[in-house]
């Protein structure tokens, strides 16, 4: 059994973020900054306090979340799905079966700009086959005091992997990141991802104004589903766009693509520029 990653998939904004993506490639300049400097990546319910190494996310090193949230319990997910993990962080899990709000306190910086990510691999951890029990499973996700999310993880396949991504800026040296028990299943998350942004990426982001995750597609053939870091030096997340066969024709170049200096708005990797997706011109559907 593989561990995938879902989103709540919808087809049609795809054309949306496609166009955007194409207008962007004209105005984006690639820059680089490769260091892992600032990362912070807890593996909830890890037990072992020394630190590791994933072998997949290469250069990133992840820690117990032991030290940064008080109470809860940790988990395994179900024997049957950990040969299908693709992260380590995806075999544990912290759950939180007491109180409706359970903080972890992540350090950070007051005034910088970050992505923070949470995943979700509910993985069975319980035995209960919670997602297809076929009642609801909701549980909320806030950054400090201010709703970032809601998690629902009905009717979902217990294999999956579901991950709510912030651009945001820290209001203090801290940053809390809370779940919120509804009362319809009990909250748990598998890892948080905290990366640090340039203050000019993301001007539309303040510290006022902070933007969710709908979707971050790349074109063209890619390798995995998610590219991340070490590509994305940023670890952003990019998935892979589902429509790569006929009429869509896979384009790549190994050419240096042409950047226009002074725009570090978005810092798109370069290797995500090289490649992308065509239409068949001779295609006709009607
Ligand atoms: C939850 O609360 C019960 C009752 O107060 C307590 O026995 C238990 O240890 C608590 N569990 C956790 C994980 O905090
Ligand atoms: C959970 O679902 C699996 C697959 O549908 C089934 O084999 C198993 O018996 C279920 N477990 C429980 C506790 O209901
Ligand atoms: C959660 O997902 C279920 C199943 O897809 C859906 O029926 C329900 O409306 C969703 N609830 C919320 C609050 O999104
Ligand atoms: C944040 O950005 C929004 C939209 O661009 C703007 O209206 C708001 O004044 C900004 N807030 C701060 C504190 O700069
Ligand atoms: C690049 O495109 C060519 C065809 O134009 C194809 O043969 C080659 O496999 C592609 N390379 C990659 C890395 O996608
Ligand atoms: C489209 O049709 C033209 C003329 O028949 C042909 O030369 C060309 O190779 C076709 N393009 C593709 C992508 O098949």
């Amino acid at each position: 059994m593989v561990i995938s990653f879902g989103c709540s998939a919808r087809r049609r904004p795809t054309w949306i973020l496609a166009l955007l993506l194409l207008i962007l490639i004209t105005m984006i300049r690639v820059h680089g900054q490769s260091s892992t400097s600032g990362f912070i990546s807890l593996d909830c319910g890890y037990r072992n306090t020394s630190p590791y190494k994933d072998s997949v996310i290469r250069g990133i090193q992840l820690l117990s979340d032991v030290g940064f949230v008080e109470g809860g319990l940790t988990h395994q997910i179900a024997a049957e799905f950990m040969s299908g993990a693709v992260y380590e962080s995806q075999k544990t899990l912290r759950s939180f079966p007491n109180g409706s709000r359970n903080c972890y306190t992540l350090p950070s910086t007051t005034g910088k700009k970050f992505l923070l990510r949470a995943l979700f691999t509910y993985g069975d951890y319980d035995g209960l086959n919670r997602t297809v029990d076929g009642t609801l499973f909701l549980f909320g996700l806030h950054i400090g005091v201010n709703f970032w999310d809601t998690l629902n993880l009905t009717n979902m396949d217990p294999s999956n992997t579901l991950w709510k991504e912030v651009l945001t800026v820290a209001p203090g040296d801290s940053v809390s990141v809370c779940l919120i028990n509804f009362g319809l299943g009990t909250p748990s998350v598998s890892a948080l991802e905290l990366r640090p942004l340039l203050d000019a990426m993301y001007p539309f982001v303040n510290t006022s104004v902070s933007v969710g995750y709908f979707r971050r597609i790349r074109f063209g053939e890619a390798t995995n589903f998610i590219t991340r870091y070490p590509v994305d030096p940023y670890d952003r997340f990019w998935e892979q766009w589902a429509l790569n066969s006929y009429p869509w024709i896979n384009l790549n170049t190994s050419s240096q693509v042409e950047i226009l200096p002074g725009d570090d708005y978005f810092n798109v990797p370069m290797a995500i520029f090289q490649k992308a997706t065509t239409l068949d011109t001779n295609y006709s559907s009607s």
